[in-house]
């Protein structure tokens, strides 16, 4: 079977909001300290305590939004600790990863920093599960009130007069575990009382996100929705691709073709859960007002051998590629209701788009896919019917390719498409309608590894990086037929 799209170049069926794009930094591992913050007094080049070299990286995927503290760190995280001279600052034990001190030097100030150095909307993850509702109140004052109030003072005194803009914000983080073990029906509830005390000061209007479902829960759905849809605008939902099994998860790097396969697999069965979510999400919701929002997503394998297993530091492959892209196809072809994705982690923490070591940097496959789908950023997203030839192992089908289309506000065209197969190329054909493109240029650009385990190293930063691609020919007929080699990521641009 042949791998044929059609696609109505003329017909959008959405907008892919550009937070699908988005990332998350927590207090785990080398993320925030080493990865972004160094101090103003490292040696590493820095802008006010972040370094430069990764500032600049990020600032290349124009990203759209960051969430932090975290994950379960946000859950355990008391702002006022973060807050004022860093020499003072409480120190305290991050039991969640690795027990390690947190010395609280990276805070409330520095996030928006950063946020504002990679023009950027932050999305701050606040603490049900050992915070009150008083705190949660008051960093929201603390963080955006113009006028005078007790947090606005404090904020003042620390060297910030004007309030900062905050669009996002999580009351709480997997509530259902890390984040305090409750019930569905219990955090409805705790969620609508918090809710209340996150308010809109002046013009800073709050896009109010609860705490949703891991993988298959279900349940937890239909209970946040049926108890708590009116108060809220997002709903999470938390799903990581583990090749094997949680307890051995597979190595990042040592993996055969057979591993391969399973975790593209793995990785596709976002497509249902999406699905599936969204269907209960339409019973409470039918107007579409509540976004999902998938603010933890990637591969998830063991630790780099020798590593802090509290650290979830993992290299990061061609098959990370290949999970990126065709996870952002999913969320491409849901984006009537998943409205922001926040990949885990920004940096050296599970699928990383940038890793660290002392000072230097590396850009990791996954980096390479976020920059060349940025195309993709707030761009209508085009209808499509589209027939994959099958990719099977040991008798188990999966497509061999993915594809996602879209039209860019400058009236170009976008097809990024990829193939997932680890030892066939791929021939693609694209009949175009409503688009008088027969002598628009295609131009296009690819990434594909030398070896299904290729990756990049502080010492080989350019073993897998993007090249131009000229596989893609107009036929006679008017299609365009693009052959893609095994293992690839490519976007073509036509017009
Ligand atoms: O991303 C790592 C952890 O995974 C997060 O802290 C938590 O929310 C999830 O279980």
């Amino acid at each position: 079977m042949a791998n044929r799209a059609v696609i109505n170049a003329d017909r959008s069926i959405g907008r892919i909001d550009r937070n699908i794009y988005g990332h998350f930094a927590e207090h785990l591992g080398r993320c925030i300290y080493e990865g972004i913050w160094v101090g103003e007094d490292s040696d590493i080049p820095n802008t006010q305590g972040i370094r430069n070299d990764v500032l600049q990286a990020l600032q290349g995927l124009n990203i759209p939004v960051l969430r932090w503290p975290g994950g379960c760190f946000a859950d355990e995280y008391h702002w006022k600790d973060g807050i004022g001279p860093r020499e003072t600052r409480k120190r305290m034990i991050n039991t969640h990863w690795g027990g390690v001190v947190e010395n609280n030097h990276f805070g409330t100030h520095e996030f928006l920093l950063l946020c504002e150095l990679l023009g950027c909307e932050p999305y701050i993850n606040g603490n049900v599960g050992s915070g009150t509702v008083q705190e949660m109140q008051e960093w929201v004052e603390y963080m955006t009130f113009d006028g005078e109030s007790p947090m606005a003072a404090l904020r003042a005194a620390g060297g910030r007069e004007k309030p900062w803009k905050v669009s996002y914000f999580g009351v709480g983080n997997e509530n259902w575990g890390c984040g305090g073990n409750m019930r569905p029906e219990y955090y409805a509830d705790e969620y609508r009382r918090y809710q209340t005390y996150v308010r809109n000061y002046g013009d800073n209007k709050i896009f109010r996100i609860a705490c949703g479902a891991s993988d298959f829960n279900y349940d937890w759905t239909e209970v946040l929705m049926r108890e708590a849809a009116k108060h809220m605008d997002g709903l999470t939902l938390h799903y990581y691709t583990i090749p094997l099994e949680w307890s051995a998860k597979g190595s990042a790097t040592d993996f055969d073709a057979k591993v391969w396969f399973e975790t593209l697999r793995k990785a596709l069965v976002m497509d249902d859960l999406v699905a599936k979510h969204k269907t209960i999400m339409d019973k409470y919701d039918p107007a579409k007002r509540i976004s999902l929002i998938v603010d933890e997503w990637g591969t998830w394998y063991d630790v780099e051998p020798g590593t802090n297993p509290g650290f979830l530091f993992q290299q990061n492959t061609m098959r990370d590629a290949l999970v990126a892209a065709a996870t952002l196809h999913i969320f491409h072809k849901h984006s009537d209701r998943v409205r922001m994705a926040n990949i885990a982690q920004t940096v050296n923490v599970l699928q990383a788009v940038v890793l660290t070591e002392g000072g230097k940097m590396t850009l990791t496959p996954t980096y390479h896919v976020f920059e060349m789908f940025k195309v993709h950023h707030d761009a209508e997203l085009l209808d499509l019917a589209f027939e994959a030839a099958p990719y099977t192992v040991d008798g188990i089908s999966i497509p061999q390719t993915s594809v996602s289309a879209s039209r860019a506000k400058d009236g170009s065209l976008h097809i990024s498409l990829c193939n997932l197969s680890h030892d066939q190329e791929a021939t693609l054909s694209f009949e175009l309608r409503g688009l008088a493109a027969d002598a628009a240029p295609i131009r296009g650009t690819l990434l594909q590894g030398d070896a299904l385990s290729a990756h990049n190293t502080v010492d080989q930063p350019d073993r897998v990086r993007t090249v131009p691609f000229d596989g893609a020919v107009r036929q006679e007929d008017g299609t365009i037929q693009a052959t893609l080699p095994a293992a690839s990521v490519a976007v073509l641009r036509i017009g």
